[in-house]
């Protein structure tokens, strides 16, 4: 069993899955993701039973998918309940598409392709980003973000400090602060956690009113998840006691093709979701040509693959990581 395939993976936006089928991929297996009408998002197969035509091709009709070629209409479990050629016919429980576990949460659709052997795994946990359990912060999503690079490579990137000056320069970072102080680097039950991470941004968020030291930690909560936290000092920003969290989620499309997306929790409840989605998009953008610039697109775990310095704790982290826990989607072992 492909332990990646045992994981929930975010697919698409939440509201991106609405009236008409929508295709995505995860894991090389294309997927057609849609809600019937109880509002319950699917993901299945993206493989018509009958003659495999794509059901993304296809349309929702009265709260079931119909497929594109011969009109065959699917229930929410699968079960296909009308075939036109042959409409006295009542269909089996063989006639029925292959799906997928599927729920939402974080303003997404997650999916897992296979069951665990063992105790089933719940969703990772993310209380912070979650509308019922943090309501002090307000939720906003950015992207999809398509990038030619694997998962880990982009994860790595956001766990990255040393390029803000330059990728990110007069916004997260400045030529004139590029020194990266040392920093606590931990593993912890889920993941890896990086405390004491400190930054001089000139313009850390759209509040941000001076240049200011802020303070990161970033955690890996899962192999292609990963969590950063950061407060700016006192005074420097429009909101007083501004506190941010972004979630970097990424769908692992191939081994060299991936889906990023931010969730962001913060103590703004002002500024209008295009602001903030703006900013997002603005520094993703600046990141992209980079991501797909690197060589070689999987992530190498092998040590003394590629070169290292001091401020690369974390990434070093995050590969050992990786390797211990056997990920191999999106790596070179
Ligand atoms: Fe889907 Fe025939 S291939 S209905
Ligand atoms: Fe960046």
């Amino acid at each position: 069993m492909q332990l990646e395939r045992t994981l929930w993976h975010p697919v698409a936006l939440s509201h991106a899955v609405g009236g008409q089928p929508l295709a995505a991929t995860l894991l090389g297996e294309d997927l057609v993701l849609w809600r019937d009408g109880a509002g319950q998002a699917h993901a299945w197969m993206d493989q018509c039973p009958h003659r495999g035509a794509r059901l993304s091709l296809g349309r929702v009709r009265q709260g079931q998918l119909e497929c594109a070629y011969h009109g065959w209409r699917f229930e929410g479990s699968g079960q296909c309940a009308h075939i036109p050629a042959t409409p006295e016919f009542q269909p089996g429980p063989r006639y029925c598409a292959r799906s997928y576990a599927a729920q939402e949460a974080y303003g997404m659709l997650w999916v897992r392709l296979q069951e665990p052997e063992g105790a089933p795994q719940p969703l990772h946990a993310l209380p912070l980003f979650a509308a019922e359990s943090e309501p002090r912060l307000r939720k906003t999503t950015s992207g999809p973000y398509f990038v030619n690079t694997s998962a880990p490579r982009i994860i790595e990137n956001f766990l990255d400090m040393a390029h803000f000056g330059y990728v990110h320069e007069d916004w997260l970072g400045s030529r004139e602060h590029t020194a990266i102080p040392p920093y606590e680097v931990e593993r912890t039950e889920r993941g890896v956690l990086a405390t004491g991470c400190l930054a001089w941004q000139p313009r850390s968020s759209i509040h941000a009113e001076s240049g200011a030291q802020v303070e990161y930690t970033y955690e890996v909560t899962a192999p292609y998840m990963a969590v950063l936290t950061k407060v700016p000092e006192a005074g420097t920003t429009a909101i007083e006691g501004m506190r941010e969290a972004i979630a970097m989620f990424v769908c692992p499309v191939t081994e060299e093709t991936s889906v990023a997306w931010t969730r962001m929790a913060m103590n703004d409840f002002e500024s209008p979701d295009a602001r903030l989605i703006d900013f997002q998009d603005t520094i993703f953008g600046q990141d992209r040509p980079v991501l797909e610039s690197q060589r070689p697109k999987r992530l190498p775990l092998q040590p003394g693959a590629e070169m290292a310095c001091a401020a690369d704790r974390m990434s070093i982290a995050y590969r050992r990581y990786l390797t211990d826990s056997g990920i191999r989607f999106g790596t070179l072992a």
